[in-house]
Formats: structure tokens, sequence, C-alpha cells
């Protein structure tokens, strides 16, 4: 049982998570373990207000429904206000520097979550505004998202060393990268299978090559798929273009159609209990706009994801969404409580 004396003891206080990087393999399995206590104490209604009177900016140039959503919802939990800042309603970016408004934002606030395009944003919003700041997606991170990852995986597998995860699609996106670099640190066994156009980079590789040295995590970059999802416990996979890269959905269907996941798919992982994943939002029916152009323009009704394997009972997608709140949670309550 995760207590307040604990939460006090964790070192953590005052530390921003720009990457997965910045934290320690006992540090990461802290903060899940710590979502999955939290999670237990909002079920039981147990007050759990460790940011008590605190003023929380949310800083947004990309659109979100979970991350807002969990930050909003986490700060209340916590007992913290939460201010929605969009890129259209503040000067930040037209009017305003980076630093500047990193500097205001830190005179007025206890902690700043950002969510926008470069990962050189959230790093300056850290170190000129003196409070935490939480990364809540770049284009090359994604790190709380891993979080409620591990945790949706943990909550079926009941531990995560030694799991074999497979990540299926756009190799080089922000989630894939944090994927890699979580599953490295902590031991758990990963795979990206993807076209070699789309293999994350070089310097990601070699870091997670670094890493599962020490965590005795094993990696594997393949454009094979079979070799890829044979024997694997979760199948993960992401949209196929990224938010600012929407010029590219002719070259990323070419490209990735054979690495749909579909039933096929989950059947030559040999594994009838393997579990699905999806850090959502997901284009596996007709029911979004973007889904519909897809369709009228190159013919598809399912993209990344059929919809047989998004509703299937393989399929955790909704836990995973639900984790991003206790996650989320753990990190602000982590690094920005004053008890
Ligand atoms: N998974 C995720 O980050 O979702 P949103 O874009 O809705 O925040
Ligand atoms: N790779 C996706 C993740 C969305 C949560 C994107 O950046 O759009």
């Amino acid at each position: 049982m995760m207590t307040t004396k604990s939460i006090l003891n964790n070192g953590l206080v005052g530390r921003s998570l720009l990457t997965l990087k910045d934290y320690t393999e006992d540090e990461i399995n802290y903060l899940i373990n710590l979502a999955a206590e939290l999670k237990e104490m909002k079920k039981k209604g147990i007050p759990h207000r460790y940011l008590d009177g605190q003023n929380i900016a949310l800083l947004f140039e990309k659109p979100s429904t979970r991350t807002r959503c969990a930050f909003t919802v986490a700060c209340v939990d916590l007992g913290a206000h939460p201010e929605y800042l969009g890129k259209h309603d503040v000067q930040f970016g037209k009017k305003e520097s980076t630093r500047d408004t990193a500097i205001v934002l830190g005179r007025m606030f206890d902690g700043i979550e950002f969510r926008g395009f470069s990962q050189a944003t959230v790093e300056s919003l850290a170190k000129y505004s003196g409070v935490p700041v939480w990364n809540g997606l770049t284009n090359e991170f994604h790190p709380t998202q891993i979080l409620a990852d591990f945790l949706t995986i943990k909550e079926q597998k009941g531990h995560l060393k030694g799991v074999k995860l497979v990540y299926v699609g756009d190799g080089r996106n922000n989630v894939a990268n944090s994927l890699l670099i979580g599953a490295a640190k902590l031991g758990v066994n990963i795979r990206i299978c993807s076209p070699k156009e789309l293999f994350p980079s070089n310097e990601v590789v070699a870091y997670a090559e670094k890493l599962s040295e020490d965590s005795k995590g094993e990696i594997l970059i393949t454009d094979n798929i079979d070799e890829a999802v044979n024997g694997v416990d979760v199948i993960y996979t992401d949209v196929w273009v990224s938010m600012g890269e929407e010029d590219k959905y002719k070259e990323r269907i070419d490209q990735l159609l054979p690495y749909q996941v579909n039933s096929e798919m989950l059947q030559k992982t040999g594994n009838e209990n393997v579990m699905f994943l999806h850090c959502l939002p997901s284009f596996h029916d007709l029911e979004t706009e973007v889904g519909l152009n897809v369709y009228r323009e190159y013919g598809l009704k399912e993209m990344e994801v059929t919809d047989e394997v998004f509703q299937s009972v393989n399929s955790f997608v909704f836990d995973q969404a639900e984790n991003r709140l206790h996650t989320i949670k753990a990190v602000m309550a982590a690094t920005n409580h004053r008890l």
C-alpha cells in the first residue's frame, strides 16, 4: 500500500517529465505503482488532495481528448485548479517567445503541462519557468502515454519485465520512440515492426540498446511481420499519420497497409490471449470525418487496426485510455506535492 509518507519520500519533487530518458527504472516503476494506488483510492472514494490549492497551466498547441481530460480531472482530484491555455487563446508563439511565456507562467502557476510540436519548446518551458513541466506529447516523445500503457499491461500480466511487446506501424513517431525507451528501461522485450523507411532513428535505437544491457530487455527492429509478432504478449499500434503530418496520408497508406493489425496478425502471434493496445484516437471504422475522407479517396474502411480487432476481447484500449488519468495524476502528485 502506497502511503502519504512514501509519496513524500520519492525524491522526485520539483522534477519535470520531458522524456522517459530523465527517469530511472526504479522511478518509472514507482510512478506506475503510485498510479495503481491512486486508481484504487479514487474507486474507493478516498481523498488524495496532494496538490491542494495549486494552479496548473495546460498549454496546448495541438488538439487532445485523453491528455487534456486526464490532466484536468487529475488536477481537480488532487485539489489543484487546471487552466486550459489553447494556442489561439494566448500570446504564446505569435506575440511572445517561449522563454518569456515560461517566465510569466512560472510566476503564476505551480506546474505546466505542454502539448505541441517541438521537443525544444517543452525543454525551454522547463528551463525558464522554474516549475515542473510535463510533456503531454511532442513530435518526438509521448512519455505520459507509456506510463498508462505499462500500467495497463501490468494489470493484465501482473509484471512488466520480460513481457514481449510488438509495436506495429509508424516506427519513428512519438509513441514508438517513447515505448522503445520505456521498454528498454524496464526490461520489457520490445519489437518495432515497420517498413525500413519508418524505422526509429539510429540515435533512439542506440540509446535504447545501451539501456537494455542493464535492464536485460531485448530489442528487435524489423520489417518482417511474422518474425516480429511471433509469441508476443502485446500488439500495439498507433495512427499512421501523426498530428502535423496531415499531407502524408497517401504515402503512409502505401507503406503501412501490409502492417494493419487484423485478426490474421493476431493469429500469427500464436497467443490467443494476446493484448491489443492503441494510444487512441484510432481509425477503425467510418465514424470519423478523417476516416470517411480516407474511404472516399483511397477506398479504405479501416486503417491501422480493423474494427474486429479493436472491438474484440483482446482489446484493452479503453482501460489504457482510463489509465492516462491515474498515471498523469501520479506524475503530478510525485513531482509537485508539498506535503
Ligand atoms: N493518446 C492521446 O494522447 O490522446 P489525445 O490526443 O486525445 O490526448
Ligand atoms: N502519434 C500520434 C499520437 C496521438 C496520441 C500523434 O502524434 O498524432
